[in-house]
């Protein structure tokens, strides 16, 4: 199924790509890339070198004339966040073809004291894509290999390099019987490099878990150029620690990975999606819990938007229309499953619907009777990053919250913030993630102060995490302590500093012992 077309087309310039980092091995303990609320004022530390003439020569020996891009539109592009709300000035954009290259690349910027910024498709949307000063941009676009796919034994077993778009990836594996684990609306641009990195979520995280359990091997490249193949296929290794899953999430703060290996699905026949109502988040809560227990092994999406969310997308979004008029709903679900009989999952998801109606849990609802419809109900769901663009200024958080108390904060933010703004829930209801977004007409730091940090610290209150799937990148590093005590912070920046060789230095905790160097550099 064709999902996000449209936000496909904004997203096109932006990544997900991990990282915000400024790396280089030997100016570690003297300068932090330092990460920060919009509002907040950061500044370059001299310690990194500028970028020479020499430098740029040095990179076209390595990588040719075609790789090394200083032509100022594309730098444009490669600067500056999806959101336009992170700009960088970077004057180096370099495109490897291969391992080796980046290995020389990142070996180079170590002796020379380069700060660089690893940079996949730049669909992120916590700042952690682009350069935040002068930082060398190592874009991994070019390495877009599938290396092989294993289907003789039915083992599913993919192994590409890092470059390679998602959705090109979701087309290869349909024509070969099988499904990614991952399904992000930033399909179209993000590339699965950075989704590692990142350890993205997305849409079908309910029910085939997170990177952490699909991915079976990568290969990373340090800051100081070495090569770490842990490229392995397999299910089960127990040799050591499984260092891998330290790439998964650490958004590119430990070395940009270059290959992925990845265990794939097998493609289901029978997808059905249905679009429904409800008219408190109660129900919602209970829908839930009667979706896992009626639909079990074929839920495979439970997403919710709240009536603020489905308001803005039939405003913003060309084409789109109240799949239940005439009203607008408090709430509405979208449940996704999928399955192998299509007769038994269709009959399963009409019986489940008819007793959540009867029982008052769903006030209205509709089944997806064709693709174009599921698409369409889709649509909806994914649009919501593209509707909020085009509404104006939007204050983006990405919380884990105990499903319980979830809407509260969308609630109580509301109160919060009054009529200057407008609070708009949605997100991946079934693993307990809230996308809370206030969007404004224009970016004002009156309205931040409203939201920050209260959301940070009503979320700590709650046991909550901070960033359940985006990531900390430049938005929210420095606001790790929140969701992690001082002393798992503390370890993060030891293993930090062992990665890269340095004795810890503990001039990069601040005073409430947040990170404010954690992926960083050097
Ligand atoms: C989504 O689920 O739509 C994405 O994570 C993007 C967003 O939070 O807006
Ligand atoms: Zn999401």
């Amino acid at each position: 199924m064709e999902k996000w077309r449209a936000a496909d087309r904004l997203l096109k310039f932006s990544s997900r790509f991990a990282s915000a980092v400024n790396w280089n091995n030997s100016c570690k303990s003297k300068q932090g890339k330092y990460f920060y609320s919009v509002a907040t004022t950061v500044h370059r530390n001299p310690l990194f070198s500028s970028i020479s003439p020499d430098d740029i020569s040095y990179f076209k020996t390595i990588l040719g004339e075609r790789g090394v891009v200083q032509d100022a539109l594309a730098l444009d592009a490669a600067n500056t966040d999806w959101m336009g709300k992170y700009r960088g000035s970077s004057k180096l954009l370099l495109q490897p073809k291969n391992t080796e290259e980046v290995s020389q690349i990142l070996k180079y910027c170590n002796s020379r004291c380069l700060a660089v910024v690893p940079q996949g498709g730049n669909t992120g949307l916590v700042g952690g894509s682009v350069p935040v000063f002068d930082e060398v941009i190592i874009n991994v676009g070019l390495m877009r290999n599938i290396l092989s796919f294993d289907k003789v034994i039915v083992s599913g077993v993919l192994v590409c390099e890092a470059g390679c778009i998602l959705e090109n990836l979701i087309s290869f594996l349909d024509d070969e019987g099988f499904i990614m684990p991952l399904d992000l609306g930033a399909k179209g641009s993000c590339q699965i490099g950075g989704n590692v990195s990142t350890n993205a979520g997305g849409l079908r995280l309910l029910r085939y878990g997170s990177l952490h359990g699909s991915v079976l091997g990568l290969e990373a490249v340090l800051a100081n150029g070495t090569v770490l193949d842990m490229l392995g296929t397999l299910r089960k290794d127990n040799t050591g620690y499984d260092l891998k899953h330290l790439f998964i999430g650490s958004e590119g703060s430990l070395g940009i990975v270059t290959k992925v290996s990845i265990l794939t699905p097998p493609k289901l026949s029978s997808v059905n999606i249905a679009f429904l109502a409800c008219e408190d988040y109660t129900s919602c809560q209970k829908l839930l819990l009667e979706a896992k227990k009626k639909l079990g092994g074929i839920l495979s999406a439970f997403e919710f938007l709240d009536s603020d969310a489905m308001s803005l997308v039939l405003k913003h979004l060309d084409g789109v229309r109240n799949p239940l008029p005439p009203s607008i709903h408090n709430f509405y679900i979208l449940i996704e499953t999928t399955g192998s009989n299509e007769t038994f999952d269709k009959e399963n998801l009409e019986a489940f619907l008819l007793h959540s109606v009867e029982s008052g849990l769903v006030a209205n609802g509709v089944l997806a009777q064709d693709i174009n419809q599921a698409s369409s109900f889709w649509h909806i769901r994914e649009g919501l990053p593209e509707a909020l663009m085009k509404a104006g200024a939007v204050y983006k958080y990405d919380l884990s919250l105990p499903l319980e108390k979830m809407y509260d904060l969308v609630e109580e933010m509301r109160v919060q913030i009054g009529p200057a703004a407008k609070v708009v829930a949605y997100g991946h209801l079934g693993d307990g993630n809230l996308h809370l977004n206030i969007s404004a007409p224009a970016y004002d730091d009156n309205i931040l102060a409203k939201i920050e940090p209260f959301v940070y610290e009503w979320t700590s209150k709650n046991r909550g995490s901070i960033s359940a799937e985006h990531g900390l990148g430049l938005m929210k590093a420095a606001k790790i302590h929140y969701s992690k005590s001082p002393e798992t912070v503390r370890l993060m920046i030891d293993f930090d500093y062992c990665v890269f060789e340095l004795l810890p230095d503990t001039s990069c905790l601040d005073d409430n012992h947040s990170i404010i160097c954690l992926c960083l550099s050097a």
